[in-house]
């Protein structure tokens, strides 16, 4: 047989076999079912009825690619190596009066399913068309079916006129208004004094990088980076998932978290988070608390291995954490490695978790599986 023969081969049973890959490769290329690399970023999984489901920003090429163009894709998977690509589950429409209009941004979508309603319910980050970051709002559609149509219902700044639940408005400092100067050295003290928790009292917070996470009770919690980026807000949703109960807490105040990932283990919660240098990785954070809402405390940077693998997430910034269905104790860490000035050809890095004395750590694996 010819070179060229056995290339021919080996390119179609690739493209056309059902169970291509048995591995993980972080950061590499990852086809999906029709040889297509997965356009799913800053995504996250819902795992419904035995199956897989992916959704994450669909990029397009150039830095055009960094505004949503096209919307939400959704792909499927069983044993998460393979996916199938199920098409746009959220998409951008030409009408310039809906907040969805293309050019607008819509960042790190996720779906949970509320089984009371028997919808799924997807939030995102959501950015005003021109508006650059200034929105800081979170959008949510509902689907009837898993891979969507999703239809777009509203996007808000959440708890408008709601005090977070450990915070004090009584004892608040409220001389300062507005202090955004890093350098004063009492900066740090302001942002947890709530200086800018109690600007956007009236409007709503600011809601930037999310993630959702719904416990064993069915109670689901919206986690965002609020106030300029410097606090975590875990706030609970209502029972149909479609709104924000008012109950909420800040979360590491003034320690600009972005990225948040929550998951459960042995009845402790533990976030994996980013610092804040929007697409150039940096160092993650992990933290741990007995509930969602808090308290939460610190735990450092989960990475292990070299100097520049551990400050920068081995080129990464998370998204999500998967329990690994039907296992103890094993949680795959989801990451972007961003592109931005050519968005589509960000990729996945997905590593597994281990626990060392209770705290998360994350080593570098070039193939792997669970
Ligand atoms: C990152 C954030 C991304 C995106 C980016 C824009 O910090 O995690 O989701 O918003 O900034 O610069």
């Amino acid at each position: 047989m010819s070179r060229y023969s056995i290339f021919v081969i080996a390119f179609f049973s690739f493209f056309s076999c059902n169970k291509c890959y048995q591995s993980f490769t972080p950061g590499q290329l990852w086809f999906d079912n029709n040889g297509v690399h997965i356009n799913a970023h800053g995504g996250g999984i819902l795992e419904f009825n035995g199956a897989y489901y992916w959704f994450g920003e669909h990029k397009i090429e150039g830095d055009a690619g960094n505004k949503a163009q096209i919307g939400v894709h959704c792909y499927s998977s069983t044993d998460l190596y393979n996916w199938k690509d199920e098409g746009i589950a959220l998409s951008v429409v030409d009408d310039s009066t809906s907040l969805i209009v293309k050019g607008c941004i819509i960042e790190r979508p996720k779906v949970i399913y509320n089984a009371s309603t028997n919808k799924f319910v997807m939030w995102f980050h959501h950015e005003l068309k021109g508006k650059g970051y200034s929105a800081a709002m979170t959008g949510l559609a509902i689907g009837d079916k898993v891979t969507g149509p999703y239809r777009y219902v509203k996007s808000v700044n959440p708890n408008a006129g709601v005090w977070p639940q450990n915070y004090n408005p009584q004892t608040a400092d409220t001389s300062i208004v507005n202090p955004y100067k890093r350098k004063d050295p009492q900066w740090r003290e302001y942002v947890e004094g709530g200086v800018y928790l109690r600007r956007d009292f009236n409007k709503g917070q600011m809601a930037r990088d999310m993630t959702l996470f719904v416990d064993d009770d069915g109670t689901a919690y919206h986690i965002h980076s609020s106030e300029n980026n410097q606090t975590l807000h875990v706030a609970q949703l209502t029972d149909d998932y479609l709104d924000f109960s008012g109950k909420y807490s800040r979360v590491l105040s003034g320690e600009s978290n972005e990225a948040p990932a929550i998951f459960k283990r042995k009845g402790q919660y533990y976030m994996i988070s980013s610092g804040c240098t929007g697409w150039s990785p940096n160092p993650a954070r992990s933290a741990v608390a007995p509930h969602p809402l808090g308290p939460w405390k610190a735990l450092g940077n989960p990475c292990k291995g070299s100097e520049e693998q551990v400050s920068t997430t081995f080129h990464s910034q998370s998204t999500y954490v998967l329990p690994v269905p039907g296992k103890e104790d094993a949680f795959i860490y989801m990451g972007d490695r961003w592109m931005p000035e050519n968005a589509i050809d960000g990729s996945y890095v997905w590593l597994p978790i281990e626990f060392e004395d209770d705290q998360p750590v994350m080593n570098w694996q070039d193939e792997w599986s669970y």
